[in-house]
């Protein structure tokens, strides 16, 4: 199974060099992440528990003194060009906007914005619920910031980014992508509270390991769907009389059910149940009980199976399959959903059979290859200068 990234440093030097000549003055990595658990809760004010994986989103850039930004997207083999002195304005180039979508949120805060060109790619898979938006916002933010010559903190990054996809990209995203790629750290798995941003690092249970089983499915509904879901769960708040759903108790959810439809009140009780499921593997991470964090894995999946129908069929299928194998302390779909990737807990004394097994099985079910991987994680979003 591929455990390391496939891009380095010197393939993003290289690209740079092909398309500009010379090199890069700086160049930017951000990981990808995978959640453990926590799943539709960021938006709600509640809790989450990601960790950064070892693929990437990488740019590499030198300054230029006319305001221009252009960028050479290796992935889509396509380059683009804006003025960052002139208003931006939003066009089709869904790569690009993620970009420009930064521009316009750090202008919003006054910042100053000089021009550069870049070389980007990067390796997180596209729509895999991967977070390889928020990877590539992270990136570009770190970038602006290097070449104005100003610090922005793991926070502000992820508020930033964030902002960019709600308001220039459209998607009602939550906070914990963002703030996993920023602030991630190798080896380890962040639990964050959604409203406050506090954040604390876990080690996970000795002798398991990630695994992330892409199911290489993608469903083009997703984000008007998740968008869906998120005026769903603000129905649920206007029926409860709360601001946020994180507030509400399962007490309350059931107290005031004959004000809500039974689609918004399934919602809510997902969000309720998996706050509480959150919470209790943060315990379970701190005692290193990994079978209890398994079983709160399968739960987590049947919630967003049944209340709150952001699974499909390919992904019930991985994680039916993955359960079966020996290792398997627990599975679930991680990410938005609607296609995407499972993520698998494993005792990794008997994980060796794990992916031949997964794999084979999957494409009998589907007839899909899907892409197997043991995730590392690695530090959050970095910038690293010529020496
Ligand atoms: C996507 C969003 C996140 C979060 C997850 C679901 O990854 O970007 O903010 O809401 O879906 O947990």
């Amino acid at each position: 199974m591929p455990i390391f990234s496939k891009i380095t440093k010197d393939d993003v030097i290289k690209a740079f060099q092909d398309r500009f000549g010379g090199e890069p003055d700086f160049w930017v990595r951000t990981p990808g992440r995978v959640n453990l658990i926590g799943e539709h809760t960021d938006y709600n004010g509640g809790y989450v528990f990601p960790m950064t994986i070892s693929r990437s989103v990488w740019m590499g850039a030198r300054a230029r003194n006319d305001g221009k930004m252009r960028v050479y997207s290796v992935n889509y083999d396509s380059e683009l060009t804006c003025d960052l002195r002139a208003q931006l304005v939003k066009n089709q180039d869904i790569w690009f906007e993620y970009i420009k979508g930064c521009a316009w949120a750090l202008q919003e805060e006054g910042r100053p914005l000089a021009g550069f060109d870049a070389v980007l790619m990067g390796d997180v898979p596209m729509g895999a619920g991967l977070a390889s938006s928020a990877a590539m916002e992270v990136t570009s933010l770190l970038t602006f910031s290097e070449i104005g010559e100003y610090e922005l903190s793991g926070q502000k990054l992820a508020k930033l980014g964030q902002r960019a996809e709600n308001q220039w990209v459209g998607v009602q995203c939550g906070i914990m992508d963002q703030t996993i790629c920023a602030l991630g750290q190798e080896g380890k798995a962040l639990l964050i509270d959604c409203n406050s941003l506090e954040h604390r690092l876990f080690e996970l249970p000795y002798g398991t390991a990630v695994a992330v089983l892409d199911t290489v499915t993608r469903h083009s509904l997703a984000a008007s769907a998740y968008n869906e879901r998120h005026e769903q769960c603000e129905e649920a708040c206007r029926a409860l009389g709360i601001p946020l759903l994180r507030e509400a108790t399962q007490e309350m959810l059931y107290a005031g059910r004959g004000g809500m439809t039974d689609v918004v009140f399934h919602r809510a009780r997902h969000v309720i149940s998996e706050n509480l499921r959150v919470q209790t593997a943060a315990n379970a991470l701190f005692y290193n009980d990994a079978d209890l964090f398994g079983k709160l894995m399968n739960e987590s999946h049947w919630s967003l199976r049944y209340d709150f129908e952001v699974s499909c069929e390919e992904l019930d299928a991985m994680v039916d399959i993955a359960r079966k194998h020996e290792s398997c302390l627990g599975a679930r779909m991680t990410g938005g959903g609607f296609g995407g990737s499972v993520v698998a807990l494993l005792s990794v004394m008997s994980a060796g059979t794990f992916a031949g097994y997964v794999s084979e099985r999957y494409q009998e079910k589907t007839g899909k290859v899907p892409n197997i991987t043991i995730c590392r994680a690695t530090n959050g979003g970095r910038v690293e200068r010529k020496s």
